[in-house]
């Protein structure tokens, strides 16, 4: 199909339907039915064209993994609302690329009252700014990048720049250090407590220490609201007083738990996020929009604009400078992902998020509460929000093998990591639709491959 007429309409309510049904009567299924890769590339072999539609996209629905299930407790990939799937063909369908403002007028205004809006319920200011980007990483990325903004021009290239995160921070901190040319033996890690936080007199300590220096200082503090391993929140207003006394940048990545911002219940969590100089939020996680929806917002955004800062007058001019997005990004060609959210605000309401962040958080509880109860599995932490580590009571081969047997199983799929040097078994509970029945069923399927 080449043309937007009858035959590509007929196919596409074809392709709905066949979406539709596959979620509606996805706990029919197994959460992944497992093949071998060479089996899969026989599916899925590129032929000379001529095949049918919707019989050609049966083994992408077939032999997914399926994060609408109800047992679906695995990484931070969200089974997304229907809205923003909808919101997706939009976008293909219109393909705006917001980069330049003269290109896409409507997208960009639709991605600056998204951020705006996001900006708003963070508490920031009106002079921050904010883009939508690939996720996390990048957001993480572009924040630090404005932190060096303003590390080069306070310091003119006097003093080297070490970055300081917890021993939990995201990978991609460190990528991307490495990738602005810091190695890696300047990114400085923090221990973390007892509640897997950043131990914060550890912090002060450092930071006395690299204060004490003539050779080096501090490009950003890199706290963690939501992290991977346990989804502990760092303690933000804490961090923020010790930015202040070091005059320095916080980064947080906030990526997984900056949501929590839009449930009165939850939103104490990252009580203090409005004083970091930058924070990463992920809509693709906690908001339930599909792969790809990241956000940076930076609240002072000179210094967002000074990162960015590019010689090209055929996509900028100076009279329209402020509303090309593109002079925030990395970005040239960039798709006009914001709509998603916006889309779902205006429909479902933020409400409809908020309901089900506490759906998930509930359920998360609800399990730590089952295996603190048990004799035989261990809590590793009380789950402040919707990821939670746990452990079965024998060694760390047991553990990783009965997570691997349980997902070859299909009946459930969770993941594991190591958590202060043991294997533990982890779970995000990021599907509304897990009920208490689910994750005790999780639970019993466990015990029955021990
Ligand atoms: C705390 C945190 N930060 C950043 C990321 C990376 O986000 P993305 O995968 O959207 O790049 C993740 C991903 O799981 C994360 O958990």
């Amino acid at each position: 199909m080449t043309r937007f007429d009858a035959a590509s309409r007929r196919a596409a309510h074809a392709v709905v339907d066949a979406l539709f049904d596959h979620v509606e009567h996805i706990d029919e299924r197994k959460v992944v039915d497992w093949k071998p890769a060479a089996e899969l590339r026989e599916l899925v072999r590129i032929g000379d064209g001529g095949g049918e539609l919707t019989s050609t996209i049966r083994p992408l629905l077939d032999y997914a993994i399926q994060l609408h299930h109800p047992s679906y407790m695995g990484h931070q990939v969200c089974p997304p609302f229907p809205t923003a799937v909808l919101a997706d063909l939009l976008i293909s369908t219109l393909n705006q690329s917001t980069a330049v403002w003269e290109m896409s007028p409507i997208g960009t205004v639709v991605e600056q009252e998204v951020v705006r809006w996001l900006a708003d319920r963070a508490g920031y200011p009106t002079e921050s700014l904010g883009t939508a980007v690939s996720g996390g990483s990048a957001a993480n990325l572009t924040g630090l990048l404005a932190a060096r903004a303003r590390f080069n021009a306070e310091h003119s290239g006097a003093k080297r720049p070490l970055i300081v995160c917890g021993g939990d921070a995201h990978y991609s901190i460190a990528r991307a250090a490495s990738i602005m040319g810091i190695p890696v033996s300047d990114v400085l890690k923090i221990a973390t407590d007892e509640q897997h936080r950043m131990d914060v007199d550890a912090l002060a300590e450092m930071l006395q220490a690299i204060d004490a220096r003539d050779d080096v200082a501090v490009l950003a503090i890199v706290a963690t609201a939501g992290s991977t391993a346990t989804g502990a929140f760092d303690s933000l207003r804490e961090l923020a007083e010790l930015r202040d006394r070091h005059r320095t940048w916080l980064h947080v990545d906030a990526a997984h738990g900056a949501s929590v911002l839009l449930s009165e219940r939850l939103r104490h969590l990252v009580d203090g996020l409005d004083r970091a100089d930058s924070f990463a939020w992920d809509p693709h996680k906690m908001m339930w929009m599909p792969l790809s929806l990241g956000i940076i917002l930076v609240r002072n955004g000179i210094w967002l604009r000074r990162a960015f800062e590019a010689d090209a007058p055929y996509l900028f001019n100076a009279e329209r400078a402020s509303d090309n997005i593109g002079e925030l990004t990395i970005q040239c060609s960039k798709r006009a992902d914001a709509i998603k959210l916006w889309l779902t605000l205006q429909t479902d309401g933020a409400a409809a998020i908020a309901t089900a962040l506490e759906k998930v958080t509930d359920v998360t509880r609800h399990l730590y509460e089952v295996v603190k109860a048990s004799d035989d599995f261990i809590a590793m932490h009380e789950p402040d929000f919707n990821i939670f580590c746990f452990r079965h009571r024998s060694d760390d081969a047991t553990n990783a093998r009965l997570r691997e047997a349980l997902i070859r199983s299909g009946e459930a799929w969770i993941t594991s990591t190591v958590l202060k040097e043991q294997r533990v078994l982890r779970v995000t509970l990021i599907n509304p639709a897990t009920e208490h029945e689910h994750v005790e069923r999780m639970l019993a399927s466990l015990r029955a491959l021990v």
